[in-house]
């Protein structure tokens, strides 16, 4: 789970440097599709229930699962999945392409602060519940909407139980440590209606508004919890001032 989760890290780190205005999303998915294959990894998302690339590019009024075709955009959430050696590491943030207006910023900064506080959140015993609260309390200051996407268990199958809700929810159940799952908010400016588009896969907003999402694989431990795609470059921001930075 280690190196998978570090090498999802350091190719999210590499395809984050390719995020420039006339970059298509096609590039970026050829770029961390040869970065995964010459570390003698799989990009887990190419040819799971279908789709058909080896990472997610999710622009503007894109949740998630968006499939890189060549648009050029605003902000942009590049998720990495890897499977290497047995075992999947799952991250995504959201970046900036070119000149990106102060409200838009804020979106994004507050959508990479709900993923942490839902990370504070865990450790041995606690309530599943209390990620989705943390990240509600929060969202509730700032008007945003929070996606009806959930997190989940990873390791050695991409997508396992538990669930991982990042809003209000009856889910039971206690973590315990050695757990890895994700936790991976998705944030709108505007209403939480979404729908898909007819490939399938790519989930935007029924308003247009704006969505951003951030995520990470984490370990639960005994007094709370290691994040396992974390790279520590990854981290300086200097183009989002504001954003926690563990460098
Ligand atoms: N990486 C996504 C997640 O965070 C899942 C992508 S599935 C795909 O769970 F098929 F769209 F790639
Ligand atoms: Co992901
Ligand atoms: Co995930």
């Amino acid at each position: 789970m280690r190196a998978a989760c570090e090498l999802a890290a350091r190719v999210l780190e590499y395809a984050g440097t390719l995020v420039k205005p006339w970059v298509t999303t096609d590039e970026i998915d050829r770029a961390v599709h040869q970065m995964i294959i010459d570390a003698g990894a799989y990009p887990s998302p190419l040819g799971y229930g279908g789709f058909p690339k080896s990472v997610c590019t999710s622009v503007n009024e894109c949740i998630c699962h968006g499939i890189p075709d060549s648009r050029n955009g605003d902000i942009i959430n590049i998720d990495v999945t890897v499977y290497l050696n047995g075992y999947h590491g799952d991250t995504s943030r959201t970046y900036l392409c070119g000149e990106v207006d102060e409200s838009t910023m804020q979106l994004v900064k507050v959508t990479e602060e709900c993923m942490l506080r839902g990370i504070s959140a865990c450790k041995h015993g606690a309530s599943f519940k209390t990620i989705g609260q943390r990240i509600s309390e929060y969202v509730d200051e700032y008007g945003y909407s929070i996606d009806p996407f959930v997190g989940h268990g990873i390791g050695k199958i991409f997508h396992s139980e538990p669930i991982i809700w990042h809003t209000y929810d009856y889910e039971p159940g206690y973590m315990v440590a050695g757990q890895t799952f994700t936790i991976e908010p998705t944030l709108s400016m505007g209403g939480t209606q979404c729908t898909l588009w007819d490939d399938g896969w790519t989930a935007v907003t029924v308003d247009g508004s704006l969505t951003a999402q951030f995520e990470h694989t984490i370990l639960v431990t005994g007094d709370g919890a290691e994040i396992l795609t974390m790279h520590p470059r990854a981290w300086i921001n200097q183009e989002l001032p504001g954003v926690m930075s563990y460098a």
